[in-house]
Protein backbone atom coordinates (compact mmCIF):
# COMPACT_ATOMS: atom_id res chain seq x y z
CA UNK A 1 0.00 0.00 0.00
CA UNK A 2 3.04 2.34 -0.56
CA UNK A 3 2.26 5.59 -2.47
CA UNK A 4 3.75 8.43 -3.43
CA UNK A 5 1.46 10.89 -2.79
CA UNK A 6 0.15 11.37 0.53
CA UNK A 7 -3.65 12.27 -0.70
CA UNK A 8 -3.40 8.66 -2.72
CA UNK A 9 -2.45 6.80 -0.02
CA UNK A 10 -5.58 8.41 2.15
CA UNK A 11 -7.43 7.69 -0.50
CA UNK A 12 -6.27 4.18 -0.74
CA UNK A 13 -7.29 4.09 3.06
CA UNK A 14 -10.52 5.87 2.64
CA UNK A 15 -11.49 3.11 -0.03
CA UNK A 16 -11.10 -0.08 1.39
CA UNK A 17 -14.25 0.48 3.37
CA UNK A 18 -16.03 2.52 0.55
CA UNK A 19 -19.35 1.49 -0.37
CA UNK A 20 -21.65 4.60 -0.89
CA UNK A 21 -24.59 5.16 -3.29
CA UNK A 22 -24.68 8.25 -6.11
CA UNK A 23 -26.63 10.69 -4.13
CA UNK A 24 -30.48 11.65 -5.17
CA UNK A 25 -30.33 14.49 -3.03
CA UNK A 26 -28.47 16.29 0.09
CA UNK A 27 -29.99 16.69 3.23
CA UNK A 28 -26.85 17.39 5.15
CA UNK A 29 -25.19 18.94 8.32
CA UNK A 30 -21.69 19.87 9.61
CA UNK A 31 -20.83 18.32 12.99
CA UNK A 32 -17.40 19.16 15.07
CA UNK A 33 -16.34 17.68 17.88
CA UNK A 34 -16.33 20.38 20.49
CA UNK A 35 -19.69 21.92 19.23
CA UNK A 36 -21.97 20.58 22.13
CA UNK A 37 -23.07 17.22 21.41
CA UNK A 38 -21.53 13.64 20.77
CA UNK A 39 -21.89 12.46 17.55
CA UNK A 40 -24.04 9.79 19.30
CA UNK A 41 -26.76 12.56 19.74
CA UNK A 42 -27.12 13.11 15.98
CA UNK A 43 -30.94 12.43 14.91
CA UNK A 44 -28.48 11.13 11.71
CA UNK A 45 -32.55 10.08 10.14
CA UNK A 46 -32.72 13.66 9.55
CA UNK A 47 -30.21 13.58 7.02
CA UNK A 48 -28.26 12.48 4.07
CA UNK A 49 -24.81 13.17 4.78
CA UNK A 50 -23.12 14.06 7.65
CA UNK A 51 -19.70 15.82 7.51
CA UNK A 52 -17.11 15.77 9.88
CA UNK A 53 -14.90 18.94 10.88
CA UNK A 54 -12.25 19.39 10.86
CA UNK A 55 -9.43 17.95 9.81
CA UNK A 56 -5.86 19.46 8.60
CA UNK A 57 -3.42 19.65 6.54
CA UNK A 58 0.67 18.86 7.14
CA UNK A 59 1.99 21.86 5.74
CA UNK A 60 5.31 20.04 5.03
CA UNK A 61 4.18 16.44 3.88
CA UNK A 62 0.79 17.37 2.79
CA UNK A 63 -0.94 15.11 4.32
CA UNK A 64 -4.37 15.18 6.11
CA UNK A 65 -4.29 14.75 9.70
CA UNK A 66 -6.62 14.50 12.33
CA UNK A 67 -5.60 16.21 15.77
CA UNK A 68 -5.10 13.13 18.51
CA UNK A 69 -7.42 15.02 20.57
CA UNK A 70 -10.28 14.12 17.81
CA UNK A 71 -8.26 11.03 16.65
CA UNK A 72 -10.79 8.97 18.75
CA UNK A 73 -13.99 10.47 17.60
CA UNK A 74 -13.43 10.72 14.27
CA UNK A 75 -12.30 6.98 13.72
CA UNK A 76 -16.11 6.36 14.93
CA UNK A 77 -18.16 8.89 13.61
CA UNK A 78 -19.29 6.77 10.23
CA UNK A 79 -19.95 3.64 12.96
CA UNK A 80 -21.56 5.88 15.22
CA UNK A 81 -23.97 7.76 12.90
CA UNK A 82 -25.05 4.95 10.82
CA UNK A 83 -26.76 2.98 14.27
CA UNK A 84 -29.73 5.18 13.85
CA UNK A 85 -29.47 5.71 9.90
CA UNK A 86 -27.74 2.97 7.77
CA UNK A 87 -27.71 4.71 4.89
CA UNK A 88 -26.12 8.08 5.87
CA UNK A 89 -23.18 8.72 4.19
CA UNK A 90 -20.10 10.69 6.09
CA UNK A 91 -17.67 13.26 4.70
CA UNK A 92 -14.07 13.81 6.25
CA UNK A 93 -14.25 17.91 6.09
CA UNK A 94 -10.39 19.32 5.49
CA UNK A 95 -9.79 23.02 6.80
CA UNK A 96 -12.32 25.20 8.37
CA UNK A 97 -10.28 25.35 9.49
CA UNK A 98 -6.57 13.46 8.96
CA UNK A 99 -6.44 9.88 7.81
CA UNK A 100 -9.32 7.54 6.77
CA UNK A 101 -11.46 6.05 9.45
CA UNK A 102 -14.30 4.67 6.45
CA UNK A 103 -15.50 8.19 5.72
CA UNK A 104 -17.80 8.20 2.08
CA UNK A 105 -16.35 11.26 0.96
CA UNK A 106 -13.65 14.09 1.36
CA UNK A 107 -14.98 17.84 1.64
CA UNK A 108 -12.61 20.34 1.25
CA UNK A 109 -13.12 23.94 3.34
CA UNK A 110 -10.83 26.07 1.45
CA UNK A 111 -11.79 29.09 3.59
CA UNK A 112 -10.67 31.28 1.41
CA UNK A 113 -8.56 31.30 -1.95
CA UNK A 114 -6.70 34.77 -1.59
CA UNK A 115 -4.95 34.97 -5.35
CA UNK A 116 -5.02 34.36 -8.73
CA UNK A 117 -2.42 31.46 -7.81
CA UNK A 118 -4.14 30.06 -5.25
CA UNK A 119 -7.27 29.55 -7.24
CA UNK A 120 -5.32 28.28 -10.07
CA UNK A 121 -3.70 25.69 -7.66
CA UNK A 122 -7.20 24.74 -6.08
CA UNK A 123 -8.78 23.69 -9.67
CA UNK A 124 -5.36 21.83 -10.35
CA UNK A 125 -6.26 20.19 -6.46
CA UNK A 126 -9.99 18.94 -7.17
CA UNK A 127 -8.72 17.37 -10.95
CA UNK A 128 -6.36 15.75 -9.00
CA UNK A 129 -8.72 14.50 -6.30
CA UNK A 130 -11.09 13.35 -9.14
CA UNK A 131 -8.05 11.40 -11.12
CA UNK A 132 -6.98 9.93 -7.40
CA UNK A 133 -10.32 8.56 -6.45
CA UNK A 134 -11.29 7.51 -10.15
CA UNK A 135 -8.19 5.29 -10.22
CA UNK A 136 -8.54 4.06 -6.77
CA UNK A 137 -12.09 3.01 -7.80
CA UNK A 138 -10.88 0.93 -10.59
CA UNK A 139 -8.63 -0.91 -8.61
CA UNK A 140 -10.83 -1.75 -5.62
CA UNK A 141 -13.60 -2.46 -7.82
CA UNK A 142 -15.20 -0.21 -5.66
CA UNK A 143 -17.97 2.80 -5.80
CA UNK A 144 -15.98 6.16 -6.10
CA UNK A 145 -15.43 8.46 -3.14
CA UNK A 146 -17.76 11.48 -2.90
CA UNK A 147 -15.84 14.92 -3.20
CA UNK A 148 -16.98 18.15 -2.34
CA UNK A 149 -16.21 21.56 -1.29
CA UNK A 150 -17.68 24.52 0.98
CA UNK A 151 -17.60 27.44 -1.13
CA UNK A 152 -18.57 31.46 -0.60
CA UNK A 153 -22.22 32.54 -1.52
CA UNK A 154 -20.66 33.50 -5.21
CA UNK A 155 -18.80 32.16 -7.55
CA UNK A 156 -15.59 35.13 -6.70
CA UNK A 157 -13.97 35.27 -3.27
CA UNK A 158 -12.98 39.31 -3.65
CA UNK A 159 -12.68 39.30 -7.61
CA UNK A 160 -10.96 36.15 -7.54
CA UNK A 161 -12.70 33.77 -9.57
CA UNK A 162 -13.07 29.92 -8.68
CA UNK A 163 -11.52 27.36 -11.04
CA UNK A 164 -15.59 26.64 -11.82
CA UNK A 165 -14.51 24.25 -14.59
CA UNK A 166 -12.62 22.25 -12.32
CA UNK A 167 -15.60 22.68 -9.92
CA UNK A 168 -17.75 21.25 -12.58
CA UNK A 169 -15.89 18.17 -13.60
CA UNK A 170 -14.08 17.24 -10.62
CA UNK A 171 -16.39 17.57 -7.38
CA UNK A 172 -20.30 15.74 -7.03
CA UNK A 173 -21.16 19.06 -5.83
CA UNK A 174 -20.36 22.35 -4.11
CA UNK A 175 -21.43 23.19 -0.52
CA UNK A 176 -22.42 27.30 -0.83
CA UNK A 177 -22.33 28.59 2.35
CA UNK A 178 -25.37 31.20 1.73
CA UNK A 179 -24.50 32.73 5.31
CA UNK A 180 -22.07 35.36 7.49
CA UNK A 181 -23.28 38.78 4.81
CA UNK A 182 -23.00 40.24 7.57
CA UNK A 183 -21.63 39.96 11.19
CA UNK A 184 -20.49 42.48 14.11
CA UNK A 185 -16.62 42.39 13.65
CA UNK A 186 -17.10 43.35 10.31
CA UNK A 187 -20.05 45.05 9.61
CA UNK A 188 -20.32 46.45 13.39
CA UNK A 189 -22.24 49.59 12.70
CA UNK A 190 -25.82 48.30 11.56
CA UNK A 191 -28.24 45.03 12.40
CA UNK A 192 -28.76 42.87 9.10
CA UNK A 193 -29.73 39.32 8.54
CA UNK A 194 -26.63 37.73 7.35
CA UNK A 195 -28.01 35.28 5.24
CA UNK A 196 -31.26 36.52 3.76
CA UNK A 197 -32.68 34.58 1.00
CA UNK A 198 -33.44 37.64 -1.29
CA UNK A 199 -32.35 41.33 -1.04
CA UNK A 200 -34.74 43.99 -2.93
CA UNK A 201 -32.04 46.54 -3.07
CA UNK A 202 -29.35 44.33 -4.74
CA UNK A 203 -27.11 43.28 -1.90
CA UNK A 204 -25.74 40.14 -1.29
CA UNK A 205 -28.44 37.15 -0.62
CA UNK A 206 -28.69 33.65 -0.89
CA UNK A 207 -30.66 33.64 -4.64
CA UNK A 208 -27.98 36.12 -5.71
CA UNK A 209 -25.21 33.99 -4.81
CA UNK A 210 -27.12 30.98 -6.61
CA UNK A 211 -27.64 32.70 -9.42
CA UNK A 212 -24.41 34.10 -10.13
CA UNK A 213 -22.92 30.30 -9.59
CA UNK A 214 -25.46 29.02 -11.83
CA UNK A 215 -24.09 31.90 -14.33
CA UNK A 216 -20.76 31.26 -14.17
CA UNK A 217 -21.56 27.94 -15.60
CA UNK A 218 -21.81 25.30 -12.01
CA UNK A 219 -25.08 23.85 -12.96
CA UNK A 220 -27.90 23.73 -10.62
CA UNK A 221 -27.61 19.68 -9.42
CA UNK A 222 -23.96 20.23 -8.10
CA UNK A 223 -25.67 23.06 -5.90
CA UNK A 224 -26.53 22.59 -2.17
CA UNK A 225 -27.88 25.31 -0.21
CA UNK A 226 -26.45 26.42 3.59
CA UNK A 227 -28.59 27.10 6.21
CA UNK A 228 -26.96 28.69 9.10
CA UNK A 229 -28.22 27.02 12.29
CA UNK A 230 -26.62 30.07 14.02
CA UNK A 231 -27.24 34.21 14.24
CA UNK A 232 -25.62 37.30 14.79
CA UNK A 233 -26.12 39.57 17.92
CA UNK A 234 -25.57 43.34 17.69
CA UNK A 235 -25.79 45.79 20.46
CA UNK A 236 -28.50 48.64 19.17
CA UNK A 237 -27.81 52.10 19.60
CA UNK A 238 -31.32 52.73 20.99
CA UNK A 239 -33.21 50.02 22.42
CA UNK A 240 -36.29 51.60 20.47
CA UNK A 241 -35.02 51.57 16.81
CA UNK A 242 -35.29 47.67 16.74
CA UNK A 243 -35.65 47.04 13.10
CA UNK A 244 -33.36 46.07 10.45
CA UNK A 245 -30.91 48.09 9.59
CA UNK A 246 -31.10 50.05 12.80
CA UNK A 247 -28.25 51.68 14.31
CA UNK A 248 -25.90 49.26 16.51
CA UNK A 249 -22.60 49.01 18.08
CA UNK A 250 -21.10 45.85 17.08
CA UNK A 251 -21.87 42.50 19.46
CA UNK A 252 -23.19 43.11 22.90
CA UNK A 253 -21.10 43.34 25.49
CA UNK A 254 -18.17 43.95 22.49
CA UNK A 255 -16.89 40.60 22.69
CA UNK A 256 -16.53 37.90 20.65
CA UNK A 257 -18.55 37.85 17.05
CA UNK A 258 -22.09 37.91 18.42
CA UNK A 259 -23.07 34.51 17.33
CA UNK A 260 -25.47 32.19 18.96
CA UNK A 261 -26.75 28.86 17.88
CA UNK A 262 -30.56 28.46 17.33
CA UNK A 263 -30.79 26.58 20.76
CA UNK A 264 -29.24 29.54 22.58
CA UNK A 265 -31.40 31.84 20.66
CA UNK A 266 -34.75 30.01 21.54
CA UNK A 267 -33.51 30.69 25.07
CA UNK A 268 -32.66 34.09 24.73
CA UNK A 269 -35.74 34.52 23.40
CA UNK A 270 -37.73 32.40 26.27
CA UNK A 271 -35.91 34.03 28.86
CA UNK A 272 -36.17 37.50 28.02
CA UNK A 273 -39.76 37.35 26.25
CA UNK A 274 -38.34 38.96 23.46
CA UNK A 275 -40.65 39.29 20.24
CA UNK A 276 -39.44 37.65 17.32
CA UNK A 277 -40.38 39.19 13.71
CA UNK A 278 -40.10 37.24 10.45
CA UNK A 279 -39.52 39.52 7.02
CA UNK A 280 -41.37 37.51 4.29
CA UNK A 281 -39.81 39.73 1.66
CA UNK A 282 -36.01 38.86 2.24
CA UNK A 283 -36.63 35.96 4.19
CA UNK A 284 -35.29 36.12 7.58
CA UNK A 285 -36.07 36.55 11.09
CA UNK A 286 -34.56 38.56 13.75
CA UNK A 287 -35.54 38.93 17.43
CA UNK A 288 -34.95 41.62 20.15
CA UNK A 289 -35.03 42.71 24.16
CA UNK A 290 -33.59 45.62 25.34
CA UNK A 291 -30.50 46.53 22.88
CA UNK A 292 -29.78 43.30 22.29
CA UNK A 293 -30.87 42.17 18.49
CA UNK A 294 -30.68 38.88 16.77
CA UNK A 295 -30.43 38.00 13.16
CA UNK A 296 -30.87 34.46 12.22
CA UNK A 297 -33.22 31.72 10.41
CA UNK A 298 -36.45 30.25 12.61
CA UNK A 299 -38.10 27.61 10.86
CA UNK A 300 -40.22 30.22 8.22
CA UNK A 301 -37.01 31.06 6.88
CA UNK A 302 -36.12 27.18 6.86
CA UNK A 303 -39.33 26.46 5.65
CA UNK A 304 -39.38 29.08 2.57
CA UNK A 305 -35.16 28.93 1.51
CA UNK A 306 -35.80 24.89 1.29
CA UNK A 307 -38.62 24.62 -1.47
CA UNK A 308 -36.21 27.53 -2.88
CA UNK A 309 -33.77 25.26 -3.50
CA UNK A 310 -35.67 22.38 -4.64
CA UNK A 311 -37.41 24.87 -7.28
CA UNK A 312 -34.61 25.89 -8.29
CA UNK A 313 -32.94 22.54 -9.44
CA UNK A 314 -30.45 22.25 -6.83
CA UNK A 315 -29.05 18.97 -5.25
CA UNK A 316 -30.37 19.98 -1.47
CA UNK A 317 -29.36 21.73 1.42
CA UNK A 318 -26.91 21.64 4.19
CA UNK A 319 -26.42 23.18 8.09
CA UNK A 320 -23.86 24.61 9.57
CA UNK A 321 -23.79 22.89 12.17
CA UNK A 322 -25.74 20.06 13.25
CA UNK A 323 -25.62 20.79 17.39
CA UNK A 324 -26.93 24.57 17.02
CA UNK A 325 -30.06 22.81 16.23
CA UNK A 326 -32.98 23.03 18.97
CA UNK A 327 -34.75 19.39 19.14
CA UNK A 328 -34.09 19.28 15.98
CA UNK A 329 -36.82 21.53 15.05
CA UNK A 330 -34.69 23.25 12.15
CA UNK A 331 -33.40 19.83 10.50
CA UNK A 332 -37.07 18.11 10.77
CA UNK A 333 -38.45 21.33 9.48
CA UNK A 334 -36.06 21.22 6.64
CA UNK A 335 -36.51 17.91 5.90
CA UNK A 336 -39.99 17.89 5.54
CA UNK A 337 -39.64 20.95 3.73
CA UNK A 338 -38.33 19.43 0.67
CA UNK A 339 -40.06 15.95 0.68
CA UNK A 340 -39.02 12.70 -0.39
C1 LIG B 1 -38.54 43.52 5.31
O1 LIG B 1 -37.21 43.89 4.99
C2 LIG B 1 -37.11 44.83 3.93
C3 LIG B 1 -35.64 44.99 3.64
O2 LIG B 1 -34.94 45.38 4.78
C4 LIG B 1 -37.79 46.11 4.34
O3 LIG B 1 -37.72 47.04 3.28
C5 LIG B 1 -39.24 45.83 4.69
O4 LIG B 1 -39.85 47.00 5.18
C6 LIG B 1 -39.35 44.73 5.74
N1 LIG B 1 -40.73 44.34 5.87
C7 LIG B 1 -41.35 44.39 7.05
C8 LIG B 1 -42.77 43.95 7.04
O5 LIG B 1 -40.79 44.78 8.05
Amino acid sequence: MASKTPVYAFLICVLQFLHLCAAQNVKGGYWFPDSGIAASDIDSTLFTHLFCAFSDLNSNTNQVVISSANAAQFSQFTNTVQIKNPSVKTLLSIGGGASSYNFHGLDLDYEYPLSANDMVNLGTLLDEWRVAAAAEAQASGKQRILLTAAVSVGPSVDGLRYPIQSISRSLDWINVMAYDFYGPPWAPSMTNAHAALYDPSGRVSASSGISSWIQAGVSANKLVLGLPFYGYSWQLANANNHGLMAPANGAPGGSGDGSKGYNQILDFIANNNAPKVYNSTIVADYCYSGTTWIGYDDKQSISTKVPYAKQKGLLGYFAWHVAADANWALSQQAKQAWGA
